[in-house]
């Protein structure tokens, strides 16, 4: 079992004063900054846009790991690469030539993650599974932090574990929502290689111990 990489998601930092808590991000142990940014369409609410993560992406030193939870998703790979991002989750459930915007992502230099929601199989992956750097499985239904995770995650990470393994992919299993350190334990235990952390890394009084802590499982 190796440790984890931690990607706290910038959804529970201080909206008022992102440059305090992107700080404490680069001073941290942390692995990635996980990035969500909602379009009010594919989920029901909204974050920030290209405008804001221009400047976040200019003061964090992290990697970005950027999820659009958008429709479309395609429409914005120029803007998210031009922030310097290292990996592109698009939704399974936003595209309907998948195949095709992965490329994409690749060919604009980043690497290319595909993300399930809850209700989504892992066995819709099988024709992809080869060509991704990552999944990220959604462990609650997305558009907002602190929800509560979804026990059956456990199962899907198994699963997609078995495939990955059986196709040879080399994809990085990421999981995101609901992650704490009890939570977190368990994911690493079936599989999961990179957990997301909103309220469980910004609502903590010592983000940088709960990275650590969360490192060390
Ligand atoms: C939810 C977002 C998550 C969210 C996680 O739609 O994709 O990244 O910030 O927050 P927590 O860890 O608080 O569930
Ligand atoms: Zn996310």
């Amino acid at each position: 079992m190796n440790r984890p990489l931690i990607s706290p998601s910038l959804l529970s930092a201080n909206f008022a004063n992102l440059q305090a808590d992107i700080e404490q991000i680069n001073r941290s142990d942390a692995d990635w900054l996980h990035i969500d940014i909602m379009d009010g369409v594919f989920v029901p609410n909204i974050s920030f846009g290209f405008p804001v993560l221009k400047y976040v992406a200019e003061l964090c030193e992290k990697p970005l790991d950027v999820h659009l939870m958008i429709v479309n998703p395609e429409k914005f790979i120029k803007e998210v690469k031009d922030l310097g991002t290292m990996m592109m989750n698009v939704h399974y459930e936003a595209c309907v030539h998948l195949h095709r915007v992965v490329q994409q992502i690749k060919d604009a230099g980043m690497k290319a993650a595909v993300t399930l929601n809850p209700s989504t199989p892992v066995a819709m992956l099988v024709d992809i599974i080869r060509d991704v750097d990552m999944v990220l499985l959604m462990s609650v239904n997305p558009g907002f932090g602190g929800q509560k995770f979804i026990v059956h995650t456990l199962d899907k990470v198994r699963e997609l574990r078995e495939l990955i393994t059986n196709t040879g992919s080399q994809a990085l299993i990421e999981v995101d929502g609901g992650v704490n350190l009890e939570t977190g334990r368990q994911l690493v235990e079936v599989g999961a290689d990179v957990l997301v952390a909103g309220n469980a890394v910004f609502k903590a009084p010592d983000m940088s111990d709960m990275i650590h802590r969360l490192k060390s499982l």
